[in-house]
């Protein structure tokens, strides 16, 4: 493992040692109280004069008498302004860019993250590391795929990220729907339908396709069926004789789909070869379509388990605890939990085991989540579910909690995401994440060849535009609040101007084009003359860079992909406006050398976001 170095912790020791004398405090006093700022103007770090609790004097007398007292002798390393009631430190120009532009050269992809912290122990590496379990995307097998697993997907790839690079053990798992009723449906449809030719070629649209076509005349049959049973029931009520009306249903339901959809469904839970041989069928071919799709993404899962996984045996020990405990209660033939009864009346009811004795989405999950525990013994464990599932995630956590495994639940957290609106594609409204990846392709190609001249020069135009594509759809998705939604708008996210993905793609490929065309061995730039960046921009640019591992620590706390972008963002439009003070060709071979050496630092940290991110960066577009 590469040492970690975050530069900006070496100012905030040098300072803790200034800072300590004068006001009479230890140094680990002061060290975490020295914040960083959010724009440059206020300082590289700031200190609120109140922190330092020095009693009988207000802040702005503490900030001025600290600053004038401050020693300001060629070794120290910054200057200190009292701003009000703050303290801001400026470090010194030269001795930053001296320190950082060698440190990010030096430790390339590694510069950022801090990999100790998903250590057991910090100080020791041979403990080993705390384990997560990150369980994202898990879509419904023949059904789409939709807004919600494509926020899931891209929020979860993007913490898994966060985890495993700062030391974590990360455990990617996929909670495939691939089992219930529906499944038994899809098997029997199939059969009328399905060709095993389709099913290879493209899995997940034929089931789907089969599944659409079987539901219809479900559906359809259900109708009459089910208007039978209402008759049935209102003219219980009323003490009439129904029998008539039940000859008439029985054969109705004895010849529906669904009917033997839960038959087949029944043969599929009592394990009948055949039955389960179709459906790992179609539960492998999807899973080997969708690691294609995810491919495409970065993203590959360890684990893919599933509704289908659950074991029985877990299942009937939650079950027989939840009764035993009085938690769940028998009402009307069903089993259900009233939470209101354990003081979480917002909760409402959920039932656990309907009136045929079939477990639910929930049951499956109140016992996953135990054995989860019991399989990897994780520190951690995260969903990424979107929030019109918030309800049934604290209701799974809270029983979890009150079942006696206060344990479990604790180490538990729904990251919860708004909703993507207006996702839909130009075959209309069926949404395969390929489908709406193609979409996007197609708008982005458009823009790319809008400029001819640098389109030309492009050897792979279509591997580009897919790339681009799917930076698009990531960085919408990622740059603002995960709790909030967003609208899913195709022009806006392939636009080169903007916070895009197609611009922070661009200012990396033009960092790249720098490079290319000076033609310098990039091996060599750690030698380069220092003192030769003095220009404002040169300076500011590098005070930027000098934020990034503090800006990954402070993403483990927010788990915000934003605080990453919000960065990016800033440090690209940086860039943008240093490109004409700081020419590369045409400078004197030295100075060149200087601010070579400072573009290939500021790519490395453009690198190694993006790629934290998910993102693929390019070279050339
Ligand atoms: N398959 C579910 C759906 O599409 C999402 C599963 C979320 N994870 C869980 N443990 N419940 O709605």
């Amino acid at each position: 493992m590469a040492k970690y170095e975050n530069p900006v912790d070496f100012y905030r020791q040098h300072i803790a040692e200034r800072l300590a004398p004068l006001v009479d405090k230890k140094e680990s006093e002061i060290y975490p109280v020295l914040s960083w700022t959010t724009t440059l103007d206020k300082g590289d770090l700031i200190l609120p004069a109140a922190a330092l609790r020095i009693k009988g004097k207000k802040p702005q007398e503490i900030a001025d008498d600290v600053a004038s007292k401050f020693p300001t002798d060629d070794q120290t390393l910054v200057t200190i302004q009292a701003q009000g009631a703050f303290l801001a430190f400026f470090f010194k120009p030269q001795s930053l860019i001296s320190r950082v532009v060698p440190l990010i050269l030096q430790q390339k992809e590694a510069y950022g993250p801090n990999p100790t912290l998903g250590l057991k122990d910090p100080k020791d590496e041979s403990k080993g590391s705390k384990k997560v379990i990150v369980e994202f995307s898990s879509p419904n097998i023949a059904k789409e795929f939709h807004q919600g697993h494509l926020r899931s997907t891209i929020i979860g790839g993007f913490l898994s990220k966060l985890y495993a690079q700062t030391g974590w053990e990360v455990i990617r798992m996929n909670y495939l729907g691939d089992w219930g009723k529906q499944y038994g449906l899809l098997a029997n449809g199939f059969r009328k339908f399905g060709s095993d030719e389709q099913l290879e070629k493209d899995s997940i649209q034929h089931l789907f396709q089969v599944y659409v076509q079987i539901s219809k005349i479900q559906k359809e049959q259900n109708e009459p069926i089910d208007a039978l049973k209402k008759e049935i029931t209102e003219k219980r009520k009323t003490g009439q004789d129904v029998s008539e009306l039940e000859a008439k249903l029985a054969p109705l339901v004895d010849a529906s789909e669904d009917e033997a959809a839960r038959k087949y469904f029944k043969s599929m839970e009592d394990n009948d070869p055949d039955a389960i041989a179709l459906w790992t069928k179609f539960r492998d071919l999807s899973i080997s379509k969708y690691k294609k799709t995810y491919q495409r993404l970065n993203i590959a899962f360890d684990v893919f388990s599933g509704e289908s996984q659950v074991g029985k045996e877990m299942m009937e020990k939650v079950l027989t605890d939840l009764k035993k405990q009085g938690i769940a209660e028998v009402d009307q033939g069903a089993t259900l939990i009233d939470f209101s009864k354990h003081g979480a009346k917002k909760l409402n009811k959920a039932i656990i085991i309907r009136r045929d004795g079939t477990p639910l989405y929930l049951t499956r999950d109140l016992a996953a989540i135990l054995e989860r525990h019991e399989k990897y013994g994780f520190d951690k464990m995260i969903y990424v579910i979107a929030d019109q599932q918030n309800e049934h995630v604290a209701q799974l956590f809270k029983t979890t909690e009150i079942s006696g495994h206060k344990d479990v639940a604790s180490k538990c957290e729904h990251i919860s995401f708004g909703m993507v609106k207006g996702m839909s594609t130009r075959k209309g409204t069926v949404k395969f994440l390929d489908d709406v990846i193609a979409d996007v392709r197609v708008k982005m190609w458009d823009v790319m060849k809008s400029n001819e001249k640098k389109y030309e020069q492009l050897e792979n135009p279509e591997a580009i535009a897919d790339v681009l594509a799917i930076s698009s759809i990531m960085v919408q998705d990622l740059k603002g609040k995960v709790r909030n939604g967003y609208d899913f708008n195709i022009d806006q996210m392939t636009a080169f101007e903007g916070d895009t993905g197609p611009y922070l793609q661009y200012a990396h490929a033009r960092l790249c084009s720098i490079e290319r065309k000076a033609g310098v061995d990039l091996s060599t730039l750690s030698s380069a003359d220092w003192s030769k960046l003095s220009e404002s921009h040169a300076v500011n640019l590098v005070r930027a860079l000098a934020q990034w591992p503090d800006v990954v620590t402070n993403t483990v706390k927010t788990q915000e992909p934003a605080t990453v972008l919000t960065y990016l963002f800033k440090m690209a439009h940086a860039l943008s406006s240093s490109y004409d003070q700081l020419q590369v060709v045409g400078s004197e071979p030295e100075l060149q050398k200087a601010r070579l050496a400072l573009y290939e630092a500021a790519r490395q940290v453009l690198w190694n976001g993006m790629t934290l991110l998910g993102l693929s960066p390019v070279e050339r577009m």
